[in-house]
């Protein structure tokens, strides 16, 4: 059976107070709450994750990131970062890996790949793709397979059965986009993405596999990504931190047969 459409909030380095965090989260909770169809995550910074638990008992939170190493490595020497059990054992569902902001900050697919090694089967890894810029020679197509390839490499089945495939042009993310992407270049990249999956792993490895859409994702255009785009869902940033909008991204896709 295919699984269900999915919403993630990144909420990324937002909101600063945790008094907002929980507002946030508690609107777009009671406005969803006859979603049924539809699976709900939200991504705020590590720090609120274990507030926001205790308000939902529902598996609705993930992480932005972690760390490619766990505490049994090292006697845990690594200051600053935080490891896959601690969110395992937080009881977070999710994390997002190798979003194109922390590919900014130097985080390579041989670092996602040591992560995706690592997760337990409890935890859903939503892997982001994305080209910075779609050049005339299509070199784009080259850069979203080596990031596939290089990042997926070696993991288990179980992951790979888990396995959510964000895409997520760079030049169509945040509010300095280049331009909206349309669901048609998502549809086509969706393509590209079964293929390389399909070579790599086997069609029947892949069966459980969801392809959603991220970048400048707002209700005006979540319909067509989901009609003509054949999108799973949405990864949704700036709109996340607003829960009219974020709500109503969650009710089209919840309504969209
Ligand atoms: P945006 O961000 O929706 O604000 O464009 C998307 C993302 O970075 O995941």
């Amino acid at each position: 059976m295919m699984k269900k459409k999915i919403i993630i909030g990144n909420w990324k380095m937002n909101p600063d107070h945790p008094k907002e965090a929980v507002k946030l989260f508690k609107e777009v909770l009671s406005s969803t709450s006859k979603v049924k169809k539809t699976e709900i995550v939200f991504c705020p910074p590590y720090i609120y994750l274990e507030g926001l638990r205790k308000i939902s008992k529902r598996n609705i939170l993930g992480a932005q990131n972690v760390f490619s190493e766990n505490s049994g490595v090292n006697g845990g020497a690594f200051t600053g970062e935080v490891s896959m059990n601690m969110l395992s054992n937080l009881g977070v569902k999710y994390i997002i890996l190798g979003h194109s902001e922390r590919r900014e900050m130097y985080e390579t697919n041989l670092d996602i790949n040591k992560k995706l090694k690592i997760i337990p089967n409890t935890i859903i890894p939503i892997l982001c793709v994305g080209e910075k810029e779609r050049d005339d020679n299509h070199e784009y197509l080259n850069v979203i397979k080596t990031q596939l390839e290089d990042c997926l490499d070696g993991i288990s089945k179980n992951t790979l059965n888990n396995l959510i495939i964000a895409y997520e042009p760079v030049w169509a993310i945040g509010k300095n986009a280049v331009r909206q992407a349309t669901s048609l270049e998502f549809r086509e990249i969706g393509i590209l993405i079964k293929k390389i999956l399909t070579d790599k792993f086997g069609a029947k490895n892949i069966l459980n596999l969801r392809i959603i859409y991220g970048g400048s994702v707002h209700p005006e255009n979540a319909y067509e990504f989901l009609k003509e785009g054949e999108s799973h869902g949405f990864l949704v940033g700036r709109d996340s931190l607003n829960s009219k909008k974020f709500s109503e991204i969650i009710k089209i896709t919840e309504d969209f047969i």
